[in-house]
């Protein structure tokens, strides 16, 4: 537990499970004041995560939203500046790969859903939430790329991998931009987490074929992504900007 984080409010996006699960509770452990936790379809997952959250000291509300269409990015951002106005540290953490569909399969809607999910609701929620942080002259934006960013992806996830790959880009820029406002922007890039997402979209087979591939011998946590995630947060991070920190157990060295 930390005193630098007492009085903050945190959004994190796609908290119902997984990393954004992970990543809220660790928040609260260390001093987070209140969480504001958003889910898609798993509202039970949702309550479970501010269960956590609120057992750890934090206050914290929930809010829906499916964020792979611009009418439910539109809704959710009009619903979080109603319930949380002032948002201190943003985890820009709700994606998923959508659908393994190859190139010659792929529909446009699949295309929009992908990019709308990963790309446009990461930068439209940060531009919702960065006119408090201007104001203030801090904040911290931590945004979720992926190790399929840097090899393609895997099997039917090229467009994921592209949106994965324009959420570095963004983090770059934004770190610039935002960087004279006193708003420290990062990001993740986790390899292969064993969770929820590779349940949906991974066999067996292919996890064992990226497990084989992973120096560490093992496949990563969502706490081990959420324990970086809260690094970049804390001040110890401060001269940190723009970055993406690869965290994968050796399967990718920059
Ligand atoms: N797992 C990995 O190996 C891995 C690797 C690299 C990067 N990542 C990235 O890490 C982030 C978290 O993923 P995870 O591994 O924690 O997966 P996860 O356990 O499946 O959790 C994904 C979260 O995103 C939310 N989400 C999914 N579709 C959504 C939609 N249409 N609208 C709004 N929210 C939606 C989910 O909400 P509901 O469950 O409520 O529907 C859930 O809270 C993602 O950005 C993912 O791309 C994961």
């Amino acid at each position: 537990m930390t005193a630098e984080f007492a009085g903050k409010t945190a959004l994190v996006t796609g908290a119902s499970r997984g990393i954004g699960a992970a990543t809220a509770i660790t928040l609260a452990k260390n001093g987070v004041s209140r969480v504001v936790l958003h889910y898609n379809g798993y509202k039970q997952g949702a309550e479970e995560t501010q269960a956590a959250v609120q057992a750890a000291g934090a206050k914290s509300e929930i809010i829906g939203g499916d964020l792979s269409t611009p009418g439910g990015i539109r809704d959710f951002i009009g619903e979080l500046k109603a319930t949380a106005p002032s948002v201190d540290i943003l985890i820009n953490n709700a994606g998923h790969l959508v659908s393994r569909e190859k190139l010659v399969e792929m529909s446009v809607d699949t295309y929009d859903r992908v990019m709308d999910l990963n790309v446009k609701s990461a930068w439209f929620i940060s531009q919702a939430v960065v006119p408090h942080m201007i104001e203030q002259k801090s904040g911290i934006i931590i945004n979720l790329s992926s190790i399929a960013a840097r090899n393609g992806g895997g099997p039917g996830a090229t467009m994921y991998a592209a949106s994965k790959a324009a959420i570095a880009c963004i983090t770059k820029g934004m770190a610039k931009e935002l960087a004279p406002h006193g708003i420290r922007v990062n990001a993740v890039s986790p390899g292969t987490v064993d969770n929820y997402f590779h349940e949906k979209y991974s066999t067996r087979q292919m996890l064992d074929g990226m497990l084989a591939a992973t120096p560490a011998g093992r496949l990563g946590t969502n706490e081990e992504i959420a324990d970086t995630i809260l690094f970049l947060c804390s001040e110890a991070s401060r001269y940190i900007l723009g970055q993406t920190i690869e965290i994968n157990g050796g399967m990718y060295m920059v």
